[in-house]
């Protein structure tokens, strides 16, 4: 650790300060919007095609995520289906390009194309990947892995405290789903996140397909990452659909598709997390092969369900499902 950042002070221990510019937007947009609050509900990844269906549906998803790069432009069919979207529904941003993981600086453009939207639709959380997709002029459509060592979570946390600061807000950061492990790290997954979280004052959000894809691809059992992640930090939780392939012995390869629904296992894992836990928002992802909305609508149900079962449990004190 460099003295530089010995001396500094450790960014859980402070205040995230918001620029005036900030303040006065929020202030600005809290007159728009009635609440930016996201219930411990289901919610679903908003897609175009299901906007009217949405807006006309009797039952009320709890909340809606959009990919924070689709609404980086200033108008145009896009933003003024999101602005009704965002008129009747809490609303969380995530974003999948600012590569917090990379080597070099942040790119600064990108950072305050995020604000924009974030001042502009006012979510009630943001959110982010532990990943990298650019390096130099290189821009890969895929979030790659980084290595867990010290100077990787040096780099990361500064990129966090960085992102915190211009935003103005704290972040959530999402676990990622992995296909190899790199020889060089020296600590685990879930240490390293939950160092990230301790230092920079980032919430977490829990991708619990991805911790099955990365289990399964690495063989160790998912309950026991689960026994080892800070739930205390997370604030959010994802589902999603993975593919099945095999490796080049034979065994299981999962790859993380976002292109069918939410795997039975899964379900189960999520099942004891939220007895774990009690409620939590809960997003459902699927970004390929979109089906009509009745379809995410059956899962956002069934996630809806195992929180309300699970809540009465957890009210009446009967947290029995103990992650082990
Ligand atoms: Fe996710």
């Amino acid at each position: 650790m460099s003295e530089a950042r010995a001396t500094r002070p450790m960014p859980h221990e402070r205040e995230i300060n918001m620029t005036p510019a900030t303040s006065r937007a929020n202030a600005r947009l809290e007159t728009r919007f009635n609440d930016s609050t996201v219930p411990a509900r289901a919610g679903a990844g908003l897609k175009a095609e299901h906007v009217d269906a949405i807006l006309q549906d009797d039952y009320r998803i709890g909340f809606l995520e959009v990919h924070a790069e689709n609404y980086m432009g200033d108008g145009g069919a896009p933003h003024r289906a999101l602005s009704a979207i965002r008129q009747n529904f809490p609303l969380c941003v995530h974003g999948v390009g600012l590569s917090i993981g990379s080597e070099k600086a942040l790119d600064k453009a990108h950072l305050d194309r995020l604000k924009k939207v974030v001042e502009r639709y006012e979510p009630g959380l943001v959110s982010e990947h532990l990943a990298w997709s650019t390096h130099d002029n290189s821009y890969y459509n895929d979030l790659l892995p980084v290595p867990y060592d010290q100077p990787t979570l040096d780099r990361v946390c500064d990129h966090i405290d960085q992102v915190q600061e211009v935003l103005g807000r704290k972040i959530l950061l999402e676990n990622p789903s992995t296909y190899l492990q790199f020889d060089h790290s020296t600590m685990s997954e879930t240490d390293f996140i939950a160092q990230i979280a301790r230092r920079t004052g980032c919430g977490l959000l829990l991708d619990i397909n991805n911790v099955f894809v990365s289990a399964t691809n690495q063989h160790y059992r998912p309950l026991t990452y689960l026994s080892e992640f800070p739930l205390e930090k997370v604030e959010e939780i994802h589902l999603a659909g993975h593919a099945t392939d095999t490796d080049d012995d034979g065994r299981p390869l999962l790859i993380d598709a976002h292109d069918r629904p939410v795997d039975d296992a899964v379900w189960k894992l999520y099942d004891i997390v939220i007895g774990q836990m009690g409620p939590v928002p809960t997003l459902i992802e699927w970004d390929n092969d979109v089906p009509d909305w009745p379809v995410l609508r059956r899962e956002a149900l069934r996630a809806d369900e195992i929180i309300e079962r699970r809540a009465g449990n957890y009210m009446l004190g009967s947290r029995h499902a103990a992650i082990c």
